[in-house]
């Protein structure tokens, strides 16, 4: 019995439309050949619905969304560089929103370097980065706890506070040892800064050590997360599984997205193992490239794999990497503009090399 996945789809504003429609052509591709389906909704949502109605995400979308298989989205945020739209709205009101109220708790980001990508790093090659982050997303300062004192005087005081609690660092600390017991590996690093943030990352620190506990086949490692910036450049074949709190992993996997060539190729999952789960890809809206069909959509189409990774569609997600691996020597780069093609052409590339494979 084939089957059929309820799909929403948000492309959101700039160039996230451009790259969610070459990653279902991908999808496109991927049912035909392993015989599955999916029913795809398209949700108007990003800086434009939000002018016209005034809401992010009204509360009927998100209960749409809570009874699908699985959500795709492009990008949300500045359609334009001097977009009108204040910073935070469309991210607190729309992305952190469906993250926070569908408890996607776990944010995995894979830093692998394919074949025929270069890497800024001297002499580091694919054999060297194959690493994977996982970010708390739903806590720490993303929470959203603190306000203002006498804002706009001179004796203002902005507070905004990091949330650890133990249940939420304990699921993601369990899942992230899962990970690494399933890589060859088998190696799961602490990134925090135990030596300053000595509440927080106490409490992560302890229930590290606890839960790798139950985890003896796991080896455990600490870094500051200055040190690993550091070591993730000079040294970046020392590091396979990272877990870490929310804004840690955002700067790390931004830095991560660097070195395996960056935002046009690196994707990522936002995770409730319990419930329904969201893939994009990392990058932005790329405001400056909207509309030039320049942008590479490679990272959305990583966001597939790892979709169909997580829905069960083993062979179709190894079809979607391979394609990928045979596409990227093809192209010339991986940044906007760079890639020798255009981004639909691109889209072709990887979605001829799935079906060619079925
Ligand atoms: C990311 C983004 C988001 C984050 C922003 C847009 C809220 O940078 O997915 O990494 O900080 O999590
Ligand atoms: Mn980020």
């Amino acid at each position: 019995m084939s089957k059929t996945y309820r799909l929403a789809v948000i492309g959101g504003d700039g160039t996230g439309p451009e790259v969610i429609q070459e990653a279902l052509k991908v999808l496109g591709a991927a049912e035909s050949a392993f015989g599955f389906a999916t029913q795809r909704t398209d949700y108007d949502l990003g800086a434009d619905a939000y002018e016209r109605t005034g809401e992010a995400l009204p509360d009927g979308v998100l209960d749409e969304l809570r009874k699908v298989d699985a959500i795709l989205l492009g990008a949300v945020g500045a359609r334009r560089p001097d977009d009108p739209v204040p910073p935070g709205v469309l991210e607190r009101g729309l992305l952190l929103k469906i993250r926070f109220e569908l408890d996607q708790y776990v944010n995995l980001r894979p830093i692998k370097l394919f074949e025929g990508v270069e890497t800024p790093i001297k002499g580091k090659g694919p054999d060297d980065i194959d690493m994977v982050v996982v970010r708390e997303a739903t806590e720490g300062l993303y929470a959203g706890t603190g306000g203002f004192l006498r804002k706009g005087t001179p004796d203002e005081v902005a507070i905004q506070t990091s949330v650890n609690t133990r249940k939420g660092v304990e699921r993601v600390m369990r899942y992230a040892f899962e990970t690494a017991r399933s890589r060859p590996r088998k190696q799961l690093l602490l990134c925090a800064k135990t030596n300053v943030l000595t509440y927080a990352h106490d409490l992560w620190m302890r229930v590290f050590d606890e839960v790798g506990k139950e985890y003896a086949d796991v080896e455990r490692s600490y870094r500051h997360v200055d040190a690993l910036c550091l070591l993730m450049i000079q040294h970046p074949e020392w590091f396979d599984t990272i877990v870490t709190d929310n804004q840690l992993g955002d700067i790390v996997t931004d830095l991560g997205a660097a070195i395996q060539g960056g935002l046009g190729v690196a994707a990522s999952g936002n995770l409730n193992p319990e419930g329904v789960s969201m893939f994009e890809p990392i990058g932005g809206t790329a405001p400056d490239f909207t509309g030039q069909g320049v942008i590479n959509p490679m990272a959305a189409i990583g966001a597939v794999q790892m979709m169909l990774a997580h829905l069960g569609e083993a062979e179709a997600a190894a079809a979607v990497e391979q394609a990928m691996s045979a596409t990227f020597p093809r192209l010339r780069g991986m940044g906007a503009g760079e890639m020798g093609y255009s981004t639909s052409e691109v889209g072709d590339m990887v979605a001829e090399a799935v079906s060619a494979r079925a």
